[in-house]
């Protein structure tokens, strides 16, 4: 059933070429500059009466929602919250007939994200879920699903369903964006076709895993780890730091890298591990002076950057690359090493990878 796998978590993460191309299918034509969703079926005049987005999950799904916002805001030009489903129920939001809630979830069956969807419907906003699972609680009591097709994912750390919601987030951006106006044909191309190619971006990162394996063996006796990075690698170091903690057990934090000096600059001291994600072009410069604060204090750093990016050698202890694409892409790709090293930490430490201790696939209670 493992499929020759050791664990459900590496079976799923190897399924991730698979699980991107299933989602993709139908709704990225190959000819096209677009995004189709016949499920959906939005017009221009719908989109124009929508002013806000709220984005609710919780952990992972959460995460992705993060993500979500930075393409929604950016590409089609709607502003955005994003909220945790168990701040959300609680918090009076000023939700109305002119918002979109979008939940996320891969079971959907996340008792708060379902209470969220309710409260949500409950003040009067269109409601649309992003699940991973046909006929869920959550699915069945949204307005309008969207699928994400990872199939079944089993082990408790997510991983295909992550990078499937991103998938799905991406495509309603450039969906709704062209719907706006917001996003020119150019561009939406570029985007589709950068698409096109992340499959097999996925599965040729997937083949290369010693250095990783290395690296994880090396910091699988520290007992903290820093995810650093800004914009959209921020976004990704979130979801990084949890699938460390959740696994692991290793202490993690992700910051935005401009907060350092804010605070977290006095935890970082010789040796311990920093995780610098660098594939943001807007912000590089900013992320690489980042990088090399944390290195002066002697800080074991590994930077994640695009293949050909030959100067943040020179300030990381260790660089993991990955294949160059557009920069709303990376997350699809940046992801992928650190859920690696989440894995390899995990195993060099002797967890239980599949069923790490007090956790549940679906949390279905409060
Ligand atoms: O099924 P859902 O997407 O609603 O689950 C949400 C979280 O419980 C889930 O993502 C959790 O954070 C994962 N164990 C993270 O790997």
């Amino acid at each position: 059933e493992k499929g020759g796998f050791e664990h459900f978590m590496l079976k799923e993460i190897y399924e991730q070429p698979k699980s991107i191309r299933d989602t993709m299918t139908g709704r990225v034509p190959k000819d096209s500059h677009g995004i189709e969703f016949t499920e959906l079926g939005w017009t221009e005049e719908e989109m124009a009466g929508i002013n806000k987005i709220f984005i609710v999950a919780c952990g992972t799904a959460y995460h992705a929602g993060i993500v979500g916002k930075y393409y929604l805001e950016q590409l089609a030009r709607i502003p955005v919250e994003v909220d945790i489903a168990s701040e959300f129920r609680y918090r009076s939001p000023l939700v109305d007939g002119n918002s979109l809630t979008i939940v996320i979830s891969q079971s959907g069956e996340t008792s708060d994200t379902l209470a969220a969807l309710k409260e949500a419907k409950r003040l009067g906003s269109r409601t649309l879920a992003v699940t991973n699972v046909v006929g869920s609680s959550i699915s069945r009591e949204a307005d309008q699903v969207v699928y994400t097709y990872a199939g079944p994912e089993i082990a408790v750390a997510s991983t295909k369903a992550y990078t499937t919601q991103l998938l799905v987030m991406l495509m309603l951006a450039i969906y709704v964006g062209r719907l706006r106006g917001t996003l020119d044909i150019a561009k939406a191309h570029k985007l589709v076709e950068g698409l096109h190619d992340i499959p097999e971006q996925i599965h040729k990162l997937l083949e290369n895993v010693d250095q990783i394996k290395v690296f994880a063996t090396r910091y699988g006796s520290s007992e903290d780890a820093f995810f650093l990075g800004r914009s959209l690698d921020y976004a990704v170091a979130l979801e990084g730091a949890l699938k460390l903690k959740e696994i692991s057990y290793i202490h993690a934090e992700a910051y935005a890298a401009g907060e350092l000096k804010h605070g977290t600059l006095a935890l970082i001291v010789e040796g311990v591990p920093v995780i610098v994600l660098a594939t943001q072009p807007d912000v590089y410069d900013k992320t690489v002076s980042n990088l090399q604060e944390v290195k002066a204090r002697e800080a074991m750093v590994i930077a994640i950057a695009f293949e050909g990016d030959d100067s943040i050698a020179k300030y990381a202890d260790h660089v993991i690359f990955i294949p160059r694409t557009d920069k709303y892409l990376a997350p699809l790709l940046a992801v992928l090493p650190l859920q690696l090293l989440a894995y390899y930490a995990a195993l060099t430490r002797g967890c239980d990878v599949d069923k790490p201790r007090n956790l549940a696939k679906s949390v279905t209670v409060e």
